[in-house]
């Protein structure tokens, strides 16, 4: 498979700067990949300016939702940039596809376009701790047809986000116990939009409460910890380190899985289980979970401060904990490469 350069798209990145002030996924890199599936065949892919879609409003996609998303990053790693786990990120999306009914972008193609968008925005990686070029691929059916079914057009784009970390600081998360995000047997273990726009207003409700990010419970029973919004959880009790076990309704957190083998390499416990929520409250009143904190390709590790329960407010007696901390380091070492990467996380572009 070859990719165009469009000259235009050269044109676009001479002279972008990256301001100062980065925030997450809000300066956009002004390059975008794409490449496009029609009668059962993937097109070449191209790099073309950043810049609006066109889509017919009857595309499948407007109306039912027929959308998968991953995120990736690269870093500034020593001398080079290279992206984190990239070919995970192409599993997960192609499950993600295939549950929407969608063709699986092929894992060359994704890698190819991952690879050529930090390859082009190398110098748009920004270089202070924490912070990189975050990567944004998404596929959706563009067929205009009203019908139910499957699109038989897609495209795929990848966009691309100079960011700091999605979130700095301690959060303090609010149970959900009113509203259910994804289920067992629906979208729960898929990367797809319809999750997301299914939080929004449970994090609306908790804004106004000054709360940061809801904690979702299992749909099936409303008691077992799920995740957040764009996040897995991890508490620590005792020095060891318990998160929920992946259920079907639980993305599969690439972070998720990098802190989990991290851990277990610095000999601290780990746990996956079905958490209970009031057992979990319990234990932070009681102090015997001393750390809680959230995990993701955006948010890398961030501490949580305060857990809030309808009118009842959890602290927790460190922020961020220790735990939180060696976790933190100890990946962001690999992906700056200050540490060796012993696990062939890295790969240069
Ligand atoms: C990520 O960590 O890549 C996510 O998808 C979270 C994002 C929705 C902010």
């Amino acid at each position: 498979m070859s990719i165009k350069i469009q000259p235009e798209a050269i044109a676009s990145l001479r002279g972008f700067e990256i301001p100062e002030r980065l925030g997450f996924g809000t300066v956009m890199a002004p390059v975008m990949f794409r490449a496009r599936y029609q009668d059962g065949r993937w097109s070449d892919g191209e790099l073309l300016p950043y810049g609006p879609l066109a889509l017919d409003p009857a595309a499948k996609v407007l109306h039912y939702a027929q959308t998968c998303f991953e995120g990736l990053k690269a870093y500034r790693c020593g001398a080079d940039v290279a992206l984190f786990r990239p070919e995970r990120n192409a599993a997960r999306m192609a499950h993600s596809a295939r549950r929407l009914c969608m063709p699986p972008v092929p894992e060359a193609l994704f890698m190819d376009a991952v690879r050529t968008i930090a390859a082009y925005c190398a110098n748009l990686v920004p270089g202070n701790s924490g912070e990189s070029l975050y990567i944004r691929p998404f596929l959706m059916g563009t067929q205009p047809d009203l019908s139910v079914t499957a699109s038989r057009a897609y495209e795929f784009y990848v966009i691309a986000s100079p960011s700091e970390a999605y979130h700095s600081g301690n959060m303090r998360l609010w149970v959900e116990r009113e509203d259910s995000r994804a289920a067992v047997g629906g979208t729960g273990d898929s990367k797809v939009g319809g999750n997301y726009a299914a939080s929004l207003l449970s994090i609306a409700r908790l804004k106004e409460r000054g709360y940061d990010q809801s904690l979702w419970l299992s749909p099936g029973n409303r008691h077992t910890i799920d995740e957040l919004s764009g996040m897995n959880f991890f508490a620590v009790m005792d020095g060891a380190l318990h998160t929920p076990a992946l259920n079907g309704s639980i993305l599969e957190g690439v972070t998720r899985d990098s802190l989990l083998t991290l851990a277990r390499d610095q000999g601290i416990e780990v746990h996956e289980r079905e958490m209970d929520i009031d057992d979990l409250l319990a234990l932070v009143a009681s102090g015997t979970c001393s750390e809680v904190f959230a995990c993701g390709t955006a948010a890398i590790v961030s501490p949580v401060s305060e857990l809030g329960d309808g009118e009842s407010r959890y602290k927790l007696k460190q922020a961020p904990g220790p735990v939180a901390d060696q976790l933190r380091r100890a990946l962001l070492d690999i992906q700056e490469g200050r540490a060796e990467d012993r696990y062939g996380w890295m790969q240069k572009v």
